[in-house]
């Protein structure tokens, strides 16, 4: 019998398997229907959540889309901007004063925790959570893999140093994407999140003038725009005042964003530089173009991207846990 048994799991076979999902790309730790037996109601439980949360505030898409996004960038997507503390990621640079969404995410999760307790990890319902936002701002659906489990640390440093900035070059951006094994067409397909939320003036500042006079020190920043982001930011010297990063149309997730970036009304120096001479980066100036023409062709690539983004070196198997409290580990 035990003979049986290694024959039908026999190494060539393994080696294969093994060969299959890494040419791949895609991690094939994480499945489609993890849930399936163990909490089968999940998606319904962490939509009606995200439902309720958008009716009293529909940025809070954008937060959560956000929110995923950083996880994953920091130790793969294994919840870790989720921990409290002082050396949290909570406090890094990229995070302080401005992810949120943390208190729609541990509603996601008490509800989560009465459906099927001690199954679903706080990395997946961010997974989830995003997928949900996009969809309910009118973006493209898509099946979310699953089966991340929670890390057991947080890594301020590490949030630090490979979130982007929006002052990074575009060619330093792309460096960071690459290090977490994203490519140009995913800076750009991602960069699109932008179609939804809001930024402060401390991320954009740096493009406007000394406010003593309405010339744009950015010269890739249309100029109105620039005069009407100068009074909106001479009102708050502390920059805590916001604007929309698509000022067409923020709360609806659309290709406008890319529209925007041919008309030099890019709000961070980071989404512009996608689209400008500048910073001569070809690759995503064809991409821009092909985005702003076709929303589909946005959509269909910003599903691939999230998916891979999704994947980042996730915890599975008995790696890790399943959280409890979002907030803290077990
Ligand atoms: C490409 C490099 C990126 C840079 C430099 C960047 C930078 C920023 C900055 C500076 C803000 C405003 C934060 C503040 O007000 O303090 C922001 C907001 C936001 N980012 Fe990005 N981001 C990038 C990529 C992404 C990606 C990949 C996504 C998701 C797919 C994303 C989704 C968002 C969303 C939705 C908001 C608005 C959040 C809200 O309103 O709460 N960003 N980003
Ligand atoms: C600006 O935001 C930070 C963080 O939320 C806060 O500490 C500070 O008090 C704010 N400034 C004002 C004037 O609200
Ligand atoms: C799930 O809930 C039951 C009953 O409340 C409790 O006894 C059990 O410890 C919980 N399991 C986990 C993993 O939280
Ligand atoms: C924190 O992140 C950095 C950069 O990704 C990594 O080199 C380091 O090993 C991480 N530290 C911990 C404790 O996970
Ligand atoms: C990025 O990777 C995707 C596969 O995920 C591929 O289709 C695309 O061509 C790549 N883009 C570049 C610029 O290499
Ligand atoms: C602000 O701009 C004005 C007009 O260009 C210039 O005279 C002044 O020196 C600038 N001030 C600072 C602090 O840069
Ligand atoms: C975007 O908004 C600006 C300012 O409201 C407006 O001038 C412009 O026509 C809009 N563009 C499109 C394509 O709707
Ligand atoms: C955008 O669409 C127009 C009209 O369909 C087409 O002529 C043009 O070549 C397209 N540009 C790109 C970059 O796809």
């Amino acid at each position: 019998m035990k003979a049986f048994t290694y024959t039908t799991c026999s190494p060539s076979l393994f080696v294969v398997l093994m060969v299959l999902c890494l040419s791949t790309g895609v991690s094939s730790q994480l499945t489609t229907d993890f849930y399936v037996t163990s909490c089968p109601n999940v998606f319904k439980v962490v939509r009606r959540v995200v439902v309720n949360a958008l009716k009293n505030e529909m940025r809070m898409a954008a937060s959560l889309l956000r929110l995923h996004f950083h996880d994953c960038f920091v130790n793969g997507c294994d919840g870790s901007i989720l921990l409290d503390g002082s050396d949290g990621e909570k406090f890094a640079f990229p995070n302080i004063n401005s992810a949120r969404g943390f208190d729609v995410v541990d509603s996601i999760k008490t509800a989560v925790e009465n459906e099927c307790n001690g199954t679903v990890s706080c990395a997946d319902i961010l997974a989830i959570a995003a997928r949900d936002s996009v969809v309910l701002s009118g973006g493209p659906t898509w099946k979310v893999l699953l089966g991340r489990r929670d890390g057991l640390v947080a890594n301020q440093t590490g949030a630090n140093s490979n979130l982007p900035s929006p002052f990074d070059s575009i060619n330093t951006i792309i460096t960071k994407f690459a290090a977490v094994g994203l490519n140009t067409t995913d800076v750009v397909a991602l960069s699109g999140g932008h179609t939804i939320g809001l930024a402060r003036c401390v991320t954009f500042n740096n493009r406007l003038s000394n406010f003593s006079t309405t010339e744009s020190v950015d010269p890739t920043l249309d100029s109105s725009m620039a005069a009407d982001l100068q009074g909106l930011c001479s009102q708050s010297s502390d920059g805590n005042a916001t604007t929309a990063l698509d000022r067409n149309s923020t709360d609806v997730f659309d290709n406008h964003y890319f529209k925007n970036l041919l008309s030099q009304k890019g709000l961070l120096s980071s989404d512009q530089g996608l689209f400008s001479s500048d910073e001569g980066v070809a690759a995503t100036e064809g991409l821009v173009q092909i985005y702003s023409n076709s929303s589909s062709a946005f959509f269909s690539d910003f599903v691939i991207s999230m998916i891979k983004m999704g994947s980042i070196s996730p915890l599975t198997g008995s790696a890790g846990e399943i959280r409890r409290n979002c907030r803290a580990v077990n």
